[in-house]
């Protein structure tokens, strides 16, 4: 038996936000990030629509990009003063994550950051409140998603929350929201979206499911990032729907190693001055895991599949793979985003000289491989990585040498 799990509503489309007027409540909590969404006017809009709905409106706003552990608990502190019946989450993957585990200690104050870390077992949610989230990135589609990933900065890495307790009820995918990104905040989210769609089809546990999802997505991202990237409105309008199908595959389908990687790379290099960005991180590190996981048999014939729905040519599964992983290729190259760690500068984009050394990644190597190999997605990836490979595929990540193991 598998267990396929959504929000009871995605509102989707133009216009979207104003959904937020069809919520029932007294009270709710908008929790957003450092200022986008205030500056283009969202956060007002979305506060005067809760209120037109009849709701008093409190705001947790300055919630940080890849947020912490402490954030969590000041959230969570602050609704257990207000007394929300709705949390609404609105803006990227950082402040939506934030909020969902901000809910948890809410339901549960005595809950501890540890606990709400065991995978699948968080207690029953929705005693206190409902959860609506509406992204503003094209690319973690968080909000639809059972994961929420928190940084402790202490240990340096990031911990995902994994529970169906934490799929959000409402999700509201607004194309309007997306169309203020940077240019480099589509490249990277997108890229994202993109390992999640390409993780999920080939993850342990797909189904017919999630992989009617997860495809569909990967042929939309692959029509529509880059032109996205160049500022066509209406590919990025596509983009933010690809996303949240890539999201609705993996929530069910789970993810594999690239992300294992990501997380446990993403903040450990945090004291050198800048974090390798999750959606970098993946789009360095999915063409050499795709090689990786060719080995086996099972991965190699989905990996052909994808590449035929991308139209790569290939006269047999071998051929496809290598057309994969070069597409893969040509779209970072195309988003500007660098191949390897060692030309990832600290603006993210690619350097000659990256800002982690040579010699601190290979000093840090053994602790990031073992974690990575202990992280929450490594369990469905199709091949099971020993200490000694992960440190190899981390190598070739840094170097950018070919992964024949
Ligand atoms: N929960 C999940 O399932 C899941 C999946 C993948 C990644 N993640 C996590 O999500 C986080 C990354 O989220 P993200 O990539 O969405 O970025 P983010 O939320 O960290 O936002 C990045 C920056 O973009 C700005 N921004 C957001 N929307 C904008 C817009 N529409 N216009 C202009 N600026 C905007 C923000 O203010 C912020 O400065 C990471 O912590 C990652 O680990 C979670
Ligand atoms: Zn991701």
């Amino acid at each position: 038996m598998a267990r396929f799990t959504l929000p009871r509503d995605i509102y989707h489309g133009k216009g979207a936000l104003e959904s937020l007027k069809t919520l029932k409540g007294k009270k709710a909590i908008i929790c957003v990030g450092g200022g986008s969404m205030k500056r283009f006017g969202f956060l007002d809009r979305a506060k005067q629509y809760l209120e037109e709905a009849g709701m008093e409106v409190a705001l947790f706003e300055g919630i940080e990009s890849d947020p912490s552990v402490e954030t969590v608990m000041k959230g969570a502190q602050v609704m257990q003063e207000f007394g929300p019946d709705w949390i609404v989450a609105i803006g990227g993957g950082s402040p939506i994550d934030a909020a969902k585990a901000m809910w948890i200690k809410y339901e549960y104050p005595d809950c501890t950051f540890e606990d709400m870390c065991k995978v699948f077992g968080l207690p029953e949610l929705r005693k206190k409140a409902h959860f609506c989230a509406v992204s503003s990135t094209s690319g973690t589609a968080t909000e639809v998603t059972a994961f929420s990933i928190i940084t402790d900065y202490e240990k340096g890495t990031k911990y995902p929350i994994a529970d169906f307790e934490i799929t959000p009820d409402v999700a509201i995918v607004d194309p309007e929201l997306a169309e203020t990104m940077p240019p480099k905040l589509v490249a990277h989210t997108g890229m994202d979206a993109i390992t999640h769609a390409i993780e999920a089809y080939v993850s342990t546990a797909n189904c017919e499911y999630t992989d009617a999802l997860a495809i569909h997505a990967i042929e939309m991202i692959q029509g529509t990032l880059v032109k996205s990237f160049n500022g066509d409105m209406a590919a990025r309008h596509s983009m933010h729907d690809a996303q949240c199908l890539a999201g609705m595959a993996f929530s069910n389908a789970l993810l594999g190693i690239v992300h294992s990687m990501a997380h446990k790379t993403g903040a450990v290099f945090a004291d050198l001055g800048a974090h390798i960005i999750h959606g970098a991180a993946n789009a360095m590190y999915l063409p050499k895991v795709i090689a990786f996981n060719a080995k086996d048999e099972t991965a190699k014939k989905r990996y052909g599949v994808i590449a035929d729905y991308m139209h790569l040519g290939g006269a047999n599964d071998d051929e496809k793979v290598k057309l994969l992983i070069a597409e893969l290729r040509k779209m970072n190259d195309d988003l500007k985003i660098p191949q390897c760690i060692s030309k990832y500068g600290k603006d993210s984009l690619p350097a000659d000289q990256g800002f982690v050394p040579e010699d601190v990644f290979l000093e840090r190597l053994p602790g990031i491989a073992e974690r990575a190999i202990g992280d929450a997605c490594t369990g469905s990836n199709p091949r099971q990585p020993s200490q000694e490979e992960m440190e190899k595929l981390l190598k070739c990540c840094y170097y950018d040498t070919e992964v024949d193991f």
